[in-house]
């Protein structure tokens, strides 16, 4: 038994480095060879010269922060058009914009809900849609993974406020969810339907309107959305859309829009000249769909384990947390960079590479990231 407060923190240190889960931080270069497959800018916008520009106007302008709540120190002609853009983009009402997706999700789960009612979460479900359901204090149920029979017997006989609350593309494998199956579970039981679109948003729906546009979702009355401007858009924060009624009562009680600082202006600036390139190209999302199916058919003729993506995350199994580790590293020594997602990352407790395919791909640099991995796999892979 350790004597001083934080003396566990070596056992503990000990316990992750022996089952090959400890994490460390690595620099990072401004301008590395290394070939980045680990990151979300699907479409490769975080770096294009009008979103660039528009996030130095905006500090110019505005200057670097966003100095406090917006309900404090106002609300900018950046962070309104910037609402008014996403909202009109994939089809709803009205828009609210966090100072991260993390925060949209924590806001939208915990005002939506409350004491008394009933939240059914995806047993897949991101780590912030879960902290949202722990915060929220409702009873909250987790349904097998993209399961709607059972999202059903579980909404079954509740009597008042129920939200159902899910991904819809899921982070760690890229699969989507059910969504008209799940939304119509929802309207027979009279529940809400809170889709987190983090990887949907440019990338599926017509021209990257995202995961409840392409399924016939947007915009309807029991229909919310969480986004996240870190993605496709390249930018930072996040947003949740909806009936005005919805975005009205989160501007009034979402813990993490009154009490936190606003958006950045840099921020809001570059994610609203992503939305608008996306509207000008439409092709920019497909090819980031082409580039993830050419890296699963590649990975997967090779003999090795992958999900069937249904938007940009590719997932790649492997043997053990340390295989992962080490093969993450014999990809960089290479020139690649992928991401390596180890429990508590993963709800399987099964170790993977992760991919995330970008628009900005070529095929020769598809093919050469498709024989690094296949080539640096460990047995069992
Ligand atoms: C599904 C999902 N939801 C929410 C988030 C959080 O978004 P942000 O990074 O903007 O906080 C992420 C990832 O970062 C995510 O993958």
């Amino acid at each position: 038994m350790s004597t001083t407060p934080f003396g566990w923190l070596a056992e503990a240190r000990e316990n992750r480095r022996s089952a090959g889960l400890q994490r460390r931080l690595r620099p990072r270069s401004a301008d590395t060879e290394l070939l980045q497959l680990a990151g979300n800018d699907y479409l490769g916008l975080t770096r294009h010269p009008a979103v660039t520009a528009a996030a130095a106007d905006a500090v110019h302008r505005w200057g670097a922060g966003a100095t406090g709540s917006r309900l404090v120190t106002g609300s900018t002609d950046l962070h309104a058009e910037l609402e008014a853009e996403l909202a009109g983009f994939c089809g709803f009402e009205a828009a609210l914009v966090f100072s991260s997706g993390y925060a949209a999700n924590l806001a939208a789960v915990t005002a939506l809900t409350g004491p008394d009612a009933l939240i059914v979460s995806d047993a897949a479900n991101h780590a912030s849609l879960i902290d949202g359901c722990r915060l929220s204090r409702a009873t909250t149920r987790v349904a097998p993974h993209a399961d709607p029979e059972a999202v059903a017997k579980l909404l079954a006989g509740h009597d008042g406020r129920a939200l159902v609350v899910s991904d819809s593309v899921f982070s760690v494998d890229g699969d989507a969810a059910p969504l008209t199956e799940l939304a119509d579970v929802c309207r027979e039981a009279g529940a809400g339907l809170l889709l987190d679109d983090a990887h949907g948003l440019g990338v599926l729906g017509d021209g990257g309107r995202g995961a409840a546009w392409a399924a016939g979702l947007a915009g309807r009355e029991g229909t919310v959305v969480t986004l996240t401007l870190s993605k496709s858009l390249g930018s930072q924060g996040g947003a949740v859309l909806g009936p005005a009624a919805v975005i009205d009562h989160l501007l009034n009680a979402a813990r993490t829009f009154i009490f936190d600082t606003g958006l950045s202006p840099a921020a809001a600036a570059a994610a609203l000249a992503a939305v608008r390139l996306l509207r000008e190209r439409p092709d920019l999302p497909e090819r980031a769909r082409a580039v993830a199916r050419g890296l699963h058919s590649g990975l997967t003729a090779a003999g090795l384990s992958a999900v069937r993506p249904d938007a940009a995350v590719v997932s790649v199994r492997a043997p053990s947390p340390q295989d992962a580790v080490a093969w993450a590293e014999r990809c960089r020594t290479r020139g690649l960079h992928v991401g390596c997602f180890r429990p508590p990352s993963v709800p399987d407790g099964v170790s993977r590479l992760r991919l995330t395919a970008r628009a900005d791909v070529s095929d020769d640099t598809l093919d050469r990231a498709v024989r690094t991995i296949v080539e640096t796999a460990p047995a069992g892979a």
